[in-house]
C-alpha cells in the first residue's frame, strides 16, 4: 500500500529531480509528488521557497551570446531570492531609509528620475544608472567610470558608500564590518542565508553573490526589436515588424559615418553600442559628455548600461541620460552625437572627425528623428511590472511568512505508520510545522525549535492524505 502522507512542497520545474534525489537519499520515504496549481496564493510579504520563481532558467533569445557572469556564482533561484530582499531592503543602509530600489526603481527600469539620488548623507555624485541586460554584455566592469572590477565587487560599493547608504565608517557612521552583525540579528536573514548558501552565515562575500545575481537576473527581451530580430537573419536585416522610419533608423544606428564629402547615412553607435545586446564597447572612452553634477569636469565616465529600456513601453522617459543626468531626451541624446561640442583628453577617437576635430554628422531632422524612433524599439515590457524584480516585502515593510524548501524537509515512515518529518534549516530558530489536505489551507500543528545544527524533527501518526510543510514567521 502506497500511504498518502507526502511532503506538500514541491517545484514545479525540477519536481522530477527532486523526486529521484530524495527517492535515492531515503529509501524509506515518502514522496507523493504533487503539482502546485495557481490555487496556493500567494500572501503578501510571503516567500515561498518550495516553489522558488523561476530566476536560473529564464528564456534567453539564441542571437544573444555576450554574458559577463563571473566563474562560480551563477544565477539559483535561492541565491536571487535572496538578493531580491536585500535589494529591496532599507535595514541595509546605516539609518533604515535607503534601499537599493530607492535610487534603482523597477517602474523606471531600476533608474531614477532625479538628476542625482538622495542618500542617507546628501546626493550622489553620478545619476542612477539603469539596471537592465546587466549580464549579457562584454564589459564585465561596472559604474559609469568603470571603477568596479565586477558587479559582485560593485554590489556592496553603495552601502559603503557615504552619501549612499552610509556603512562608511566616516564621520561618525558604522563601517562595513558592523552590517553582517546587524543582518545577523534579523532571524528571516539567517534562515534566507542558510537556504542559499548552506548555512546561516552573513558576509559581504555572500551579500554580494546574492546581489549580482538578483541584478544579473533582471532581463528585458521583449521588445519589439526582440520580434523583429527573432524574424531575421542579422541585426542589419529589415525587420518586418519595424516602420519604414524605425528600419531607417536602425540602419543609421548600425553604419559608420560616411566619409567626409558623402551623403550621411550612418551614426556609428554600434561602434560602441553593439547590437543585439547594446552593451557598452569595454574599450569605450568618454563620448564628449564631461560635465560633473555640482560643477567641474569629468572626463572618466566610459562606460553605459545597455542601450535597452531608454523609455518605458508607455512612452514616459527612464532618463534623465548620461552620468551627469545632464540630457533630458533621446532627441537631445542624437543631437550630442549629431555635433559633439568639444574635444577633450579622453574623447574616444571614433567622436573625433578623420582629419581632425569633433565629429559633426549633419544628420538632417528626419534622419535624427528616426534614429529616436529606432531607439524607442529597444523597450520591453514585463521588466516593469514582473513579480520576479518587485519589492517583496509587505506594507509594513516586513516579510510575513517564509516557507522552507522542498530540499530542507525530510518525512520517513516506519513500521509502525508513524512519520517522522524533519527540518534542516538555521539553528535555533523557531519553526511552524503546519499541514494540509488542499496545498491552500494549512494549520499550523506546532512550534518547533532548531538544534544547534539546525534540525527539528517530529514524528506524527500517518493519517489520510495529508501534506506538511515547514514555515518560519519573521517576528515583527
Ligand atoms: C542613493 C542612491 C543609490 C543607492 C541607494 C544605490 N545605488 Fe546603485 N547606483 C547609483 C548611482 C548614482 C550609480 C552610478 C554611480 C557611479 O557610476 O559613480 C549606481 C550604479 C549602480 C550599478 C552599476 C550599473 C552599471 O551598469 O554599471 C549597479 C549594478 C548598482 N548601482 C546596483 C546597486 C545595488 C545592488 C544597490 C544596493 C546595495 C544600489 N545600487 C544602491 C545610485 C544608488
Ligand atoms: C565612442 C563610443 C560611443 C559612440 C560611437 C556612441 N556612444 Fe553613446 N555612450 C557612450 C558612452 C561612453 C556613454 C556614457 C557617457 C556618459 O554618461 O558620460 C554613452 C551614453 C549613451 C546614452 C545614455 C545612456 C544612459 O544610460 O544614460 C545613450 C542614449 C547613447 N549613448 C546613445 C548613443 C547613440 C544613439 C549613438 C549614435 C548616435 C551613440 N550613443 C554613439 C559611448 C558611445
Amino acid at each position: 500500500m502506497i500511504p498518502h502522507a507526502s511532503l506538500g512542497i514541491c517545484s514545479r520545474s525540477d519536481a522530477p529531480s527532486l523526486l529521484t534525489m530524495k527517492l535515492h537519499l531515503l529509501p524509506r520515504s515518502i514522496l507523493a509528488c504533487c503539482v502546485l496549481p495557481a490555487l496556493s496564493h500567494a500572501t503578501e510579504g510571503m516567500i515561498d521557497l518550495s516553489k522558488l520563481s523561476n530566476y536560473a532558467r529564464q528564456t534567453i533569445p539564441s542571437y544573444i551570446t555576450k554574458d559577463n557572469t563571473t566563474a562560480g556564482n551563477s544565477i539559483s533561484d535561492a541565491g536571487a531570492t535572496l538578493g531580491r530582499v536585500l535589494f529591496y531592503d532599507k535595514r541595509l543602509s546605516r539609518n533604515d531609509t535607503v534601499s537599493c530600489a530607492s535610487c534603482h526603481s523597477q517602474s523606471r527600469a531600476f533608474s531614477d528620475a532625479a538628476i542625482a539620488s538622495a542618500g542617507v548623507n546628501g546626493t550622489t555624485g553620478r545619476h542612477a544608472m539603469r539596471l537592465i541586460n546587466s549580464r549579457f554584455a562584454n564589459e564585465r566592469r561596472f559604474f559609469w567610470d568603470e571603477r568596479a572590477a565586477t558587479l559582485e565587487a560593485q554590489t556592496t560599493q553603495p552601502i559603503r558608500d557615504h552619501v549612499e547608504m552610509g556603512f562608511s565608517g566616516a564621520s561618525g557612521d558604522p563601517d562595513f564590518t558592523s552590517l553582517p552583525t546587524k543582518l545577523a540579528a534579523i532571524p528571516e536573514y539567517r534562515v534566507l542565508f542558510s537556504m542559499a548558501f548552506g548555512s546561516s552565515t552573513i558576509s559581504e562575500a555572500r551579500m554580494q553573490n546574492a546581489l549580482a545575481q538578483f541584478v544579473r537576473s533582471i532581463q528585458s527581451f521583449d521588445s519589439k526589436f526582440d520580434i523583429g530580430r527573432a524574424q531575421v537573419a542579422n541585426n542589419a536585416a529589415p525587420f518586418p515588424n519595424y516602420t519604414a522610419r524605425e528600419n531607417n533608423g536602425k540602419a543609421l544606428f548600425l553604419n559608420p559615418p560616411a566619409p567626409p564629402g558623402q551623403p550621411q547615412n550612418g551614426a556609428g553607435c554600434a561602434g560602441c553600442h553593439a547590437p543585439p545586446e547594446f552593451d557598452i564597447d569595454p574599450n569605450s572612452r568618454n563620448n564628449g559628455i564631461i560635465s560633473k553634477i555640482g560643477g567641474g569636469n569629468d572626463l572618466t565616465n566610459t562606460r553605459s548600461a545597455s542601450l535597452r529600456d531608454l523609455v518605458h513601453p508607455n512612452g514616459t522617459s527612464n532618463g534623465p541620460f548620461m552620468h551627469d543626468g545632464s540630457l533630458a531626451t533621446l532627441a537631445q541624446v542624437v543631437a550630442h552625437y549629431n555635433a559633439i561640442p568639444g574635444d577633450n583628453a579622453n574623447l574616444d577617437p571614433r567622436l573625433r572627425r578623420p582629419g581632425g576635430g569633433v565629429q559633426n554628422l549633419g544628420l538632417t531632422a528626419n534622419q535624427q528623428s528616426d534614429l529616436v524612433a529606432f531607439l524607442l524599439t529597444l523597450s520591453g515590457n514585463s521588466v516593469y511590472t514582473s513579480e520576479l524584480w518587485s519589492n517583496p516585502f509587505d506594507a509594513q515593510n516586513q516579510l510575513s511568512l517564509i516557507v522552507l524548501p522542498t530540499q530542507a524537509v525530510t518525512i520517513t515512515t516506519d513500521s509502525s505508520n508513524q512519520l517522522t518529518i524533519r527540518c534542516q534549516a538555521a539553528p535555533n530558530l523557531p519553526y511552524l510545522l503546519q499541514t494540509s489536505t488542499d496545498l491552500i489551507q494549512w494549520t499550523t500543528l506546532e512550534t518547533l525549535t532548531s538544534d544547534a545544527t539546525g534540525r527539528c524533527e517530529k514524528v506524527v501518526p500517518m493519517s489520510g492524505n495529508r501534506f506538511y510543510r515547514f514555515a518560519f514567521v519573521p517576528p515583527s
